[in-house]
Order: structure tokens, then sequence, then C-alpha cells
């Protein structure tokens, strides 16, 4: 199924409308209100970085967005699959995708933030072979959150 599905950089597509498409489906793709998450400057400054997946029939089907810091790390903000199109490889193929940009723009680690009841966020990016840290308190007090660490290092 995931073979249907074309990924397209954000910065080839109108970026407001993109924005406004996904967060219109927001609960399609999201157990928990990540509204809040998805500034603008994802989608505009930082659009370079970002990643849609489409189907053959031209429905969202899932999304990455990110950037590369100063320092050549790479951050992966915002990943989600549509609720229908989970387990079929896509959010590994975004992950990939975000890699290699991410690698040709000099980053040589990649993290992501993850909620430590997230089994689907963790169980991908360590399955790519990430390693996990404790955050305590990261997103408040009383909210830990997991920081999973890769190297793109081939
Ligand atoms: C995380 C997410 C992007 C994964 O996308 P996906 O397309 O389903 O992932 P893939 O099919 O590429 O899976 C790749 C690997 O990741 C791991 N994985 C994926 N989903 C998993 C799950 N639910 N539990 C444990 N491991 C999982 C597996 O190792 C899997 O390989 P396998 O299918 O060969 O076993 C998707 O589950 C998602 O969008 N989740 C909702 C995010 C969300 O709402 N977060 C807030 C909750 S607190």
């Amino acid at each position: 199924m995931s073979r249907e599905v074309t990924l397209v950089g954000l910065a080839e597509l109108s970026a407001g409308v993109v924005r406004a498409r996904l967060l219109a489906e927001h609960d399609r793709f999201w157990d928990v209100d990540t509204r809040s998450l998805h500034d603008p400057v994802w989608f505009d400054q930082f659009g370079g970085f970002g990643v849609l997946a489409r189907s053959c029939d031209g429905l969202d089907v899932g999304y990455l967005l990110g950037t590369v810091s100063a320092d050549r790390l790479a951050y992966v903000h915002l990943l989600t699959v549509r609720d229908d199109r989970r387990r079929t490889g896509l959010g590994r193929r975004l992950v990939r995708r975000f890699d290699a940009i991410a690698i040709s723009t000099g980053a040589r680690v990649v993290q992501a933030v993850a909620r430590p009841e997230d089994a689907a966020t963790i169980g991908l990016h360590t399955a790519l072979g990430a390693t996990v840290h404790l955050a305590p308190d990261r997103a408040g007090p009383g909210q830990d959150r997991l920081v999973l660490t890769r190297s793109l290092q081939r």
C-alpha cells in the first residue's frame, strides 16, 4: 500500500494551503492536540525540510516537519501517518526522506522528542537505531519526554 504513496517536498507546494489542509484533518493524524505545534514557520521558513506523503488519489496520508540546526543537528519536529495508513512502512519512508535532506545539508545526528506513552513513535525511531534518553519535566512540571537520538553517519 505504501508504494501507492508519493513523497513530495513541502517547498514544492503552497505551504499555507497544505498547512490548512493538514489542520482540517488534524484528528485523522493525531491522538493528542498538536495544533499549536503547527506554526507557519515549519511550512514557510523550514518548508525545505518538510515532506508530505500523498496517495495516488490525492489524499494527504502523512507528513514530517523538521529542520537542521547550525551545529548540524537534524530535528524531527512532527511526524505522523494518517490513522488508516499506519503500519505500511510510510513512517519509515518519511524519516528516510528527511534523513537524506538532512545529510545533504551536513547533518550528522537526528533527534526527535516523544511522549513516554507514544509507543508507535518510540518504536519507529528505535527500529531505525535511535537511542532513548529520559528528559524529566521537559514539557513542564511532571511532563517528561523521551529524546530519541540517531547517528546519520553512513
Ligand atoms: C509513529 C507513526 C508515524 C509511525 O508511522 P507508521 O507508518 O505506522 O510506521 P511504519 O509502518 O513505517 O513502521 C516502521 C516501524 O516502526 C515501528 N512501529 C510502528 N508502529 C508501531 C507501534 N504502534 N508500536 C510499536 N512499534 C511501532 C515498528 O518497528 C515498525 O516496523 P514493522 O512494521 O516492520 O514492525 C504513526 O504510528 C503515527 O502517526 N502515530 C500517531 C502519532 C501521535 O498521535 N502521537 C501522539 C501520541 S502521544
